[in-house]
């Protein structure tokens, strides 16, 4: 399959970062093409909330003409997309945000008769790092991301929060079976 992982994080070598690498590199050998989105190097401006984009659901008609235009355009032509992100201030960090935002051009008729989206039917999956455990925490990440999946008309192949981080070096062996976990949930 092809697989787009885009990853939130400012950090390359970060947390978000290292577990992302281990559920690449089980994609990897398990035959799948898996490429990675550095979000930080891409020029993402915020949605304007204008709605051109709604006026044709054949195309992303975004009037904004920036990276998110290819990122989407990578998200549309892959059949899975991972979504990885530190969590920051109960949210998603700016990077990943800005994009999820500008996701507002793939679909059209939410909550109406005829919801159309570009993503329909494709597996996507939620990675989230974060300080802090997983309770009175990262609850409201994971739960916007179920509401994102139903907006897309997505299905969620998987999910994970690795709570309790401090640096990549102290990330367990338990974290990385869990992120294998996670590719294989991806692909399964
Ligand atoms: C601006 C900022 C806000 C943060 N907010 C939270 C938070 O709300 N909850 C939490 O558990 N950790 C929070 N953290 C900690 C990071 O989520 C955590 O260190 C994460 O693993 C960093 O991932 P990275 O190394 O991939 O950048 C925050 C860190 C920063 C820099």
């Amino acid at each position: 399959m092809q697989i787009t992982t885009l990853l939130g994080s400012a950090k390359k070598k970060g947390n978000t970062a290292t577990v992302l690498g281990w559920v690449e590199e089980e994609l990897q050998s398990l035959g799948h093409d898996v490429e990675r989105i550095y979000l930080n190097n891409k020029s993402i401006r915020g949605c304007l909330g204008c709605a051109k984009c709604r006026e044709n659901p054949d195309e992303i008609g975004c009037v904004q003409n920036d990276d998110a235009v290819d990122v989407m355009e990578q998200m549309i032509s892959s059949e899975v997309v991972l979504f990885a992100s530190p969590i920051y201030f109960w949210g998603f960090s700016a990077q990943i945000k800005a994009l999820i935002d500008r996701g507002y051009s793939l679909v059209t008729n939410y909550h109406k008769p005829g919801h159309t989206s570009l993503m329909e039917g494709k597996r996507i999956g939620l990675l989230v790092t974060g300080a802090g455990a997983y309770e009175e925490n990262a609850e409201g990440m994971f739960t916007a991301f179920d509401w994102i999946v139903d907006f897309l008309l997505a299905r969620k192949s998987g999910e994970l929060y690795v709570g309790e981080c401090s640096v990549p070096a102290e990330l367990s062996e338990e974290v990385k079976n869990k992120a294998l976990e996670l590719a294989r949930s991806l692909v399964g």
